[in-house]
């Protein structure tokens, strides 16, 4: 197996007052290539922490960060930046559309910024957009479209550019099961397809479909199926 992604002793906490918040603590994980791993945990276990830090969007206060060879230590803002673009599809829970766009133009932006040309951008826009069924529905702006749609136009941005790491942070939180259904259809294709996936849930039912199951509780791992033979 390949290696893709490791964390080495990685803390990050917070501090409120004076009273310190530890959000992730001696977190050591290995993810490899391929892998479809599903992250589940109790509200503020420190899930979207653990993905902030892979996604390079948050740094760690302790240890390493190590992906696709690189030490995010050593990467500058416009290093990491520039990686998060190329590297990384993101998927929020509130989809993070911008609502005077259409779905195509919010499948376009992020493809203007990776220097793709208008063309470029018109076919493979239009081709992540069909290939979440979405075809018909370009044009529509966010409030135009359902839930559901709005969160398939935003994994369409995700894998535009075919990113080889997708991140989801609870992708079905805002939809019901059959628009949740339809999501994590997706992302298993996506895997199928090559792409690592690694998906954030509070669903136990959805985290059964991953290959691989990481638990975490207060900052830690608590266990890990890749770990039980
Ligand atoms: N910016 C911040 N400032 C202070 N504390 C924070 C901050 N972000 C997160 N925390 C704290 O870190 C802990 C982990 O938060 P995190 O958002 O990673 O949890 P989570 O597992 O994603 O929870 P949820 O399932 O509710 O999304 C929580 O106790 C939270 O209050
Ligand atoms: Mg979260």
């Amino acid at each position: 197996m390949e290696k893709l992604a490791e964390l080495k002793g990685v803390s990050r906490h917070y501090y409120l007052g004076n009273d310190r918040v530890k959000a992730l603590d001696n977190v050591n994980l290995i993810i490899n290539k391929g892998e479809y791993t599903a992250v589940v945990g109790t509200s503020g276990s420190g899930k979207s922490t653990l993905m902030n830090i892979m996604g390079c969007l948050d740094v760690p206060n302790e240890g390493e960060y190590l992906v696709m060879g690189q030490n995010t230590a050593e990467m500058n803002d416009k290093e990491l930046s520039f990686f998060r673009g190329r590297q990384i599809g993101f998927i929020f829970q509130g989809f993070n559309l911008i609502p005077s766009l259409t779905a195509k133009e919010n499948v376009e932006l992020p493809l203007i910024y990776r220097g793709f040309s208008k063309q470029q951008r018109d076919y493979v826009s239009r081709q992540a957009l069909e290939r979440v069924g979405l075809g018909h529905r370009m044009h529509h702006r966010p409030q135009q479209l359902s839930g559901g749609q709005q969160q398939r136009t935003a994994i369409a941005r995700a894998i535009a550019a075919r990113p080889p790491i997708i991140l989801a942070d609870e992708p079905t939180g805002n939809l019901d099961s059959s628009s949740g259904g339809e999501i994590t259809k997706l992302l298993e294709q996506l895997n199928a397809e090559g792409h690592t996936v690694i998906l954030i849930t509070h669903d136990n039912a959805l985290a059964a479909k991953a290959d691989r199951l990481i638990k975490i509780k207060d900052g830690k791992i608590q266990h890990d199926s890749s770990n039980t033979f």
